[in-house]
């Protein structure tokens, strides 16, 4: 997993559970004081390692913290790849170009990077449907940048799962439908 994530996963526990929390996680990780390289490659254990720790620490279920932590992310995504995003991008542009331009961007700007492969086609006029695969299963942590892309775009939002992995189907298909206001 891409430092970038690690790192905000850091400031995430930091502002839920305070210093000793991060503290508790670092010894968890065996990763010290040191934390994360931006575009450094670290084993995806550290992301469940930290994930499993909030769960014991908060009492709450996983996916629901994978998704908060999810929309948590986008500012810091953003801060790092923002030069990727048109600027004349809807937020339902947006979604349809993750693949081919976000991801894409990524696995070139930061070659060890393995973001997932998606698939957005459009459903309607203001709805786009989002095939996630990924051996991670982190398909709570798309919608949440789903949720955290729609907060940066300023636009209300329904999120509909007609298949998810976390349900034993061998993908995630997401529907994403923008309220009229
Ligand atoms: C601002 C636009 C985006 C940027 C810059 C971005 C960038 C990244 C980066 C750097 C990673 C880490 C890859 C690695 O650790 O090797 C990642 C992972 C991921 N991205 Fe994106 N992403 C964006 C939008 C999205 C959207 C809209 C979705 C959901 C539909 C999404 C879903 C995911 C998921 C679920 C992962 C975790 C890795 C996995 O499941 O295999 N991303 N992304």
């Amino acid at each position: 997993m891409q430092g970038v994530i690690l790192d905000e996963l850091e400031k995430y526990v930091l502002s839920t559970l305070g210093q000793p929390g991060l503290t508790r996680m670092r010894n968890l990780t065996g990763r010290g004081d040191s934390g994360y390289d931006f575009s450094g490659k670290y084993p995806d254990n550290e992301l469940l390692v930290i994930m499993r720790g909030l769960v014991e620490a908060t009492g709450r279920p996983p996916e629901e913290i994978v998704e908060e932590f999810g929309i948590a992310l986008v500012p810091g995504l953003l801060e790092v790849y923002g030069f990727l995003l048109n600027p004349r991008w809807s937020f339902i542009d947006f979604l349809l170009n993750t693949e081919d331009v976000m991801h894409r961007g990524v696995r070139l700007n930061t070659p060890n990077a393995r973001p997932p492969e998606l698939e957005a086609v459009r459903a309607g006029p203001e709805s786009v449907t989002i095939t996630y695969r990924s051996k991670r299963n982190l398909c709570p942590l798309a919608k949440g940048i789903i949720r955290g892309a729609a907060a940066h775009y300023k636009v209300d939002i329904t999120i509909s799962e007609e298949r998810c992995m976390l349900r034993g189907d061998p993908e995630c298909l997401i529907t994403v439908a923008k309220e009229s206001l």
